[in-house]
């Protein structure tokens, strides 16, 4: 199956030669990978398996998280929002909420004055979630259901390779954020040397998956980790993703990579608050 890259059929919309005022054009699609048809065959088969691995596997998420984190996934989440400018009081809207981990972070950082608001279309996942306040509803990153400039802050933590479509899901986090809101992505970047892309490929191809059989209660919690390698080796480049930001009018688009494969997008929305 051909995936239309971003900006493909730029151009091709809203030349008229008469007055009239146009729709705004949709954004051109971007796939998040490349098709992975070791797991599904069609998108409407993607979908179906995403929503049963993510429902199927969401008791052992955290535990998993937890070992192969070796306990830093808290503190780097926390640190990645922070440097994003989540800061007390604001207003947040965490897309992919999953279990709640990157949730649990903003939380703290944005303290009793702020909130939070969760949104995922895995009831499976969203069932796990533990954190007193926060409005979970279901949904997606390509149809958000929330107000226009209803947030000051929208982070989506590893979720972004899980999407359908990317550059509708950026248009909606445009759309949602106040001007002035700022945004963090964050996602696993595959390595740019070879040595570290084989590094990192028989770490999470072998080793996690192994992890995964002997600290998951669930048959299908392995499969779901070298699910997770197959998407970081097929995703879209890190400059593909920042055009992409770009292209549905954020501004200051930056990338912070720590340790040679976490990527953090951060952008603003332009405008005062
Ligand atoms: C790997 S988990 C990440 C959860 C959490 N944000 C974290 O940092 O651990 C990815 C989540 O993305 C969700 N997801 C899948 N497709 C999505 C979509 N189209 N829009 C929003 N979330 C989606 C899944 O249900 C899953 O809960």
């Amino acid at each position: 199956m051909m995936m239309p890259r971003l900006g493909q059929n730029r151009g091709m919309t809203n030349v008229h030669s008469d007055a009239r005022p146009s729709a705004p054009a949709a954004p051109p699609s971007l796939r998040p990978h490349t098709p992975l048809p070791d797991y599904y065959a069609t998108d409407a088969e993607r979908d179906k398996f995403i929503a049963r691995m993510f429902n199927d596997t969401a008791s052992d998420y955290d535990r998993i998280e937890r070992v192969l984190a070796w306990g830093s996934g808290r503190w780097y989440r926390r640190e990645a929002l922070r440097r994003a400018g989540l800061a007390s009081g604001m207003q947040v809207l965490d897309v992919g909420i999953g279990t709640g981990l990157v949730a649990r972070e903003a939380l703290a950082l944005v303290g009793a004055g702020g909130s939070l608001v969760g949104v995922d279309p895995s009831p499976g996942m969203m069932g796990e979630v533990q954190l007193p306040g926060v409005e979970l509803l279901t949904g997606r990153a390509e149809a958000l259901p929330r107000p226009d400039a209803s947030c000051d802050f929208l982070s989506m933590g590893y979720a972004l390779r899980h999407i359908n479509d990317v550059a509708p899901a950026f248009a909606e986090f445009h759309r949602v954020l106040r001007p002035g809101g700022r945004l963090l992505v964050l996602e696993i970047t595959r390595p740019a040397s070879r040595a570290g892309l084989l590094a990192l490929k028989a770490y999470m191809r072998a080793f996690v998956p192994l992890v995964a059989r002997i600290v998951g209660r669930r048959k299908d919690t392995a499969e779901l980790w070298r699910y997770y390698w197959d998407t970081i080796e097929a995703c879209i480049a890190p400059e593909t993703v920042m055009a992409a930001l770009r292209a549905a009018g954020f501004q200051d688009v930056q990338r912070h990579v720590e340790l040679g494969i976490f990527s953090e997008y951060t952008a603003i929305k332009a405008g005062h608050a």
